[in-house]
């Protein structure tokens, strides 16, 4: 008897839900990025591959990069009100995610479960308490 093929679907750790679109499609996108190495991360967790750790976890400060200062470039050519609370959220976090890779790098930290439900945790909340209001600005800005 043959076996079954086995199932590559699986719920996924993290993932950008329809409600936490913003409208803008660059930001849709980065904000996806951001969820799928988060959740490559999460795959990664226990099996003791600290090269592709180190990997994934180079392209997602990368990607952070790239994605605040997207966000960051869209509040300041708009005189967006909020820029520099909403900065200071990115700043924070990128940091977090700095220290954390030079941990990794020395030694002296492991990629944990806790590290990445504080990410997902963060990713959540900034996206309702801050990303959807910078949204529905842009939006009403025409910038889509
Ligand atoms: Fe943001
Ligand atoms: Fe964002």
């Amino acid at each position: 008897m043959e076996s079954l093929p086995r199932t590559k679907s699986r719920k996924k750790f993290i993932e950008l839900e329809k409600s936490e679109y913003v409208n803008v499609q660059i930001i849709d996108e980065q904000h996806k990025k951001f969820a799928e190495l988060i959740d490559e991360l999460y795959e990664l967790l226990g099996l003791n591959k600290p090269e592709t750790t180190k990997y994934i976890l180079n392209q997602l400060i990368t990607e952070l990069q790239i994605h605040f200062n997207t966000e960051e470039t869209f509040m300041k050519e708009t005189k967006y009100v909020n820029f520099f609370s909403h900065k200071m959220e990115h700043d924070r976090f990128l940091k977090k995610i700095e220290d954390f890779r030079n941990g990794l790098l020395q030694g002296t930290d492991k990629l944990n479960l806790e590290l990445l439900k504080s990410c997902k945790t963060w990713f959540h909340n900034h996206i309702k308490l801050n990303d959807k209001k910078l949204g529905d600005f842009l939006v009403e800005q025409n910038i889509q």
